[in-house]
């Protein structure tokens, strides 16, 4: 069974094919990253506008890849929620318009959700993960928008045990690199200017722990990186005194504190909910998933098996949304042209 994924939540037109859930067939990603970073920042009209232009090209070339033809699509699935609403309505009706005119059945995709079936396509040879480890497996989805710890207890039951109170993940490496004067995204960038840190110069910055509870927040760390960032004189960067060299080595060495602070308490509070309930692996999924200290950390700390997807499947695709679908469809999802966006759609 072929499926189409459409992913159109943010700032990508994602789209690709994928065969019988785990087959990556085609997988093509028209990024808005360079329209954006000149704002600091995503811009929902750009991105809405952006869509549009670049959604027959990318259809286009996923088909091109997978070298198969509208026609041979057996479903067509697409993410309508969470996300912003203009995005996400340029992606559903594109799906909606081929499955109307293909007469193929359409399944909506919960974008969250999609991010974990992200490991669903790495498993050629090894099997899924559901016949890997097996079920219940612990999830941690950490992104622009979300920080979320769900149990998967088995396709399509998924029970969130723990979200961010405040930022989400990614959103807190994007502010912090706007802090250290780096570009947009944050995440890789401040990955690369970490990688360069040679660990003696600054002090730790906090962790929020807040008991026993799986929540995050990391709002706190972030003024914290802002006034260590000020005393040092590294913020405002205009009126730094600070020698080139000076300033690199120093953001080289709180980009590394804060990346350490943000992946220690994902990794710890992973583990904690993988013991607390049984689970027999766990696994990593969304943008912030791609960084290597995090997937490292997590690697050497677990004592169970650890599913975490390439990083070009953790950023946003439309191979997640198209295995998503595939179980979905499986299962007799089915859904209606009355199928409407849910920018805020939760598990
Ligand atoms: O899943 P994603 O592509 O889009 C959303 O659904 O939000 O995640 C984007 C987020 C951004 O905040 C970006 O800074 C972060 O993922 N990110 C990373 C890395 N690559 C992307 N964060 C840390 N380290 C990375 N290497
Ligand atoms: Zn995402």
């Amino acid at each position: 069974m072929k499926v189409l994924g459409i992913e159109t939540s943010c700032d990508e037109t994602a789209i690709s094919v994928v065969e019988n859930g785990t087959k990556l067939l085609s997988n093509v990603i028209a990024s808005q990253i360079a329209i954006h970073a000149g704002y600091g920042g995503i811009v929902p009209e750009v991105a809405s506008r952006q869509h549009i232009r670049d959604m027959v090209p990318t259809l286009e070339a996923a088909l091109k890849d997978s070298k198969l033809d509208l026609e041979d699509l057996d479903v067509i699935s697409v993410t309508y929620g969470p996300g912003l609403a203009g995005s996400l309505i340029s992606g559903l009706n594109t799906a909606k318009a081929l499955s109307l005119s293909l007469g193929k059945p359409l399944v909506g995709v919960n974008h969250i959700e999609g991010h974990i079936y992200s490991s669903w396509l790495i498993s050629d040879r090894n099997g899924t993960p559901d016949e890997q480890p097996g079920f219940p497996i612990a999830c941690l989805v950490a992104s622009g928008g979300h920080t979320d710890l769900i149990l998967m207890e088995r396709h399509g039951v998924f029970k969130l045990i723990g979200r961010t109170r405040d930022d989400a993940a990614g959103e807190a490496f994007d502010k912090a690199a706007r802090i250290l004067g780096l570009g947009f995204p944050g995440g890789p960038e401040i990955q690369k200017a970490a990688e360069r840190a040679t660990g003696h110069v600054v002090e730790a910055l906090p962790k929020a722990w807040m008991g026993h509870s799986l929540d995050f927040s990391f709002s706190g760390v972030k003024t914290a990186l802002l006034h260590m960032a000020q005393n040092k004189d590294i913020y405002p960067r205009e009126s730094s005194k600070l020698t080139l060299s000076q300033f690199n080595s120093l953001v080289a060495e709180l980009s590394d504190s804060f990346q350490s602070s943000v992946v220690d308490v994902m990794v710890t509070k992973l583990l904690d909910m993988a013991k607390r309930y049984h689970v027999k692996g766990v696994l990593l999924g969304g943008g912030v998933s791609a960084n290597t200290h995090l997937r490292q950390e997590l690697m050497a700390r677990a004592q169970l098996p650890v599913i975490i997807p390439p990083p070009i499947l953790c950023t946003d695709n439309g191979a997640m949304i198209a295995s998503c679908g595939y179980y979905q469809y499986q299962r007799g999802q089915e859904f209606g042209l009355n199928l409407d966006i849910d920018p805020s759609l939760s598990l």
